[in-house]
């Protein structure tokens, strides 16, 4: 059953894919991917037990649509009608609905699910922005129409999620992998370390600093002493190579697809860390 991302996400795993199944442990027990994004290695792996979370709980609402009928429907009509009624005006009306407190703390979870999905679709690139209001802010991506999903992807999705039934989270990766235990799987695909100004970190409100990099390093020390297996990714940088001392660093080139400097699809380094 071959599923892909339903939304495009900075960091986007695509591209290294190959890489990235190359590494991973050869067998596990439970699956966890505390910064899902698009969940690109999820949706190769397909596990029958997994927790996912990440701190956008706009995305999270999408994934909450996939795990339940009810909801899940709910949010097909929305998209179907945002299909419908999409135009300029109307990108920037359902867009600015975050401005309107109030009206936007009433929407339903289909509701947010699908306006994430849809904004992430007619806006420019992909991106998801926001001000330090925390109000998305990307203009739109000017198209004459939008498709939220293909039909035969999404349902996949939708019967993965019934029927495996996923932990969903919306919180801080460390809470994530609580549970984790000796013969479990935890990959960490974090915004990626910065040199200069050039890549792309502000995902939400608050970036992901250094000090967020180390933290994330010692939470792979504890996993590491408890016996669980950890693969992380991240941009080849010497602050990277130097916090990672000690761990298995695979060098490999990637392609980024989302990058703040426009041109952007220059070959990139990354790295692939693992414990094992
Ligand atoms: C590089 S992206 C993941 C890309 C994903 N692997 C894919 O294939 O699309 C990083 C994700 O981490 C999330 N994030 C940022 N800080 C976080 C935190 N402290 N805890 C959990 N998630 C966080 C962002 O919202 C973003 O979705």
């Amino acid at each position: 059953m071959s599923i892909t991302p339903f939304v495009k996400w900075a960091g986007g795993k695509r591209q290294i894919m190959n890489k990235l199944l190359e590494f991973k442990p050869k067998a596990f027990k439970r699956y966890y991917e505390p910064f899902i994004g698009g969940g690109a290695l999820l949706l190769e792996l397909l596990p029958s037990h997994a927790t996912i979370n990440d701190s956008n709980k706009e995305l999270i609402y999408i994934y909450k649509c996939l795990r339940n009928k009810k909801l899940f429907k709910e949010f097909v009509r929305i998209c179907k009608l945002h299909e419908e009624k999409h135009n300029e005006d109307y990108y920037y009306q359902i867009r600015d609905l975050d401005r309107k407190k109030r009206a936007y703390s009433q929407l339903s979870i289909p509701e947010k699910a699908a306006r994430c999905l849809y904004l992430n679709k007619a806006c420019f690139n992909g991106l998801y922005r926001v001000s330090n209001k925390g109000f998305f802010n990307v203009p739109s991506a000017k198209r004459e129409k939008v498709k939220c999903f293909d039909d035969e992807n999404i349902s996949k999705l939708h019967k993965y999620f019934v029927k495996n039934r996923p932990i969903i989270l919306s919180g801080d990766f460390s809470s994530a992998v609580k549970t984790a235990r000796e013969g479990d799987f935890v990959y960490f695909d974090p915004p990626y370390d910065v040199v200069g100004e050039q890549s792309f970190t502000s995902y939400t409100a608050n970036g992901f600093g250094k000090d967020e990099q180390i933290r994330l390093r010692d939470l792979i020390n504890e996993l590491t002493a408890k016996g669980v297996l950890v693969m992380t990714s991240n941009a080849n940088t010497p602050f990277i190579q130097e916090i990672y001392n000690g761990f298995n660093i695979h060098i490999i080139n990637a392609k980024r697809m989302i990058n703040s400097n426009g041109d952007g699809r220059g070959d990139v380094e990354e790295v692939i860390i693992t414990n094992y």
